[in-house]
């Protein structure tokens, strides 16, 4: 199988890790549009058009299987993504979703969604969640988490402070949905803040689970080639996916 990994730049590599890990791909082409990242801050129509730039892209190669690993574009361009696509498209959010259903059958246990602001104003989590019966969902936009990422800042005083400012009136969750591509990597602080005891939900494993469940994967790939590109600078993409990646 060849799938197509598409993000609004780096944080998509989150979830291309989760898909090395499990070895389901034979090959992983990946698509960060990192001249016009962020996506998070942009309106419907603009993140739509850019998504459906995008996967003209795409649309040069032969994948059996696209994946939009920003959740920001999984919440509002993937209905126009399907319909324009020469190939199956998923997105992050309805596997988080699914997530949330698998691990936690209460559904009064507090569930706190944290994502970009454009994500979060979707309510591409909170509405489903809600028809399914969750009543104490509360949702926040925590953008600055996206910058702190990238500056590699996992720990340390400004993620600590940034944290509180976020969190500081929420009420405990039991489950915290990491909403955006690039929160995986401040999972650790974000479980140890609120005393390591709720449950997260992490795009990539979510996604797996998903793929797990809906497709047949009866081979495992050993070696999976991973070709990175890049709008802009893919020799920057490629020093982070060395570094998150472990390449
Ligand atoms: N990839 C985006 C997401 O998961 C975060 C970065 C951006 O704002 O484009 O929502």
């Amino acid at each position: 199988m060849r799938v197509g990994v598409f993000d609004s730049g780096v944080g998509g590599l989150t979830v291309v890790k989760s898909l090395l890990e499990h070895k389901l791909f034979e090959e992983i082409i990946y698509f960060g549009d990192t001249a016009r990242v962020p996506y998070g801050v942009k309106d419907a129509n603009t993140i739509i058009r850019y998504s459906l730039e995008a996967l003209e892209f795409f649309k040069n190669f032969d994948i059996d299987l696209l994946i939009t690993a920003c959740n920001t574009v999984s919440a509002y361009a993937l209905d126009e993504l399907k319909a324009h696509a020469h190939c199956p498209v998923i997105g992050v959010v309805e596997p988080g979703i699914l997530a949330v259903e698998n691990a936690i059958s209460d559904k009064n246990a507090t569930i706190l969604v944290i994502a970009t602001q454009a994500t979060i104003k979707s309510r591409a989590y909170e509405n489903p969640l809600t028809a399914k019966g969750y009543s104490k969902i509360s949702a926040r936009a925590t953008g600055l988490f996206v910058p702190i990422v990238e500056e590699g800042l996992y720990s340390g005083e400004i993620l600590q402070s940034t944290m509180h400012h976020y969190f500081k009136e929420l009420p405990h969750p039991d489950a915290i949905i990491l909403g955006c591509t690039h929160f995986p990597l401040i999972a650790d602080a974000i479980g140890k803040y609120f005393k390591g005891n709720s449950l997260l939900i992490h795009s990539g494993e979510a996604i797996v689970e998903y793929l797990e469940h809906h497709y047949n994967f009866s081979k495992r790939f050993e070696k999976t080639e991973l070709k990175l590109f890049a709008s802009e600078n893919p020799e920057a993409l490629r020093s982070v996916a060395k570094k998150w990646l472990d390449l």
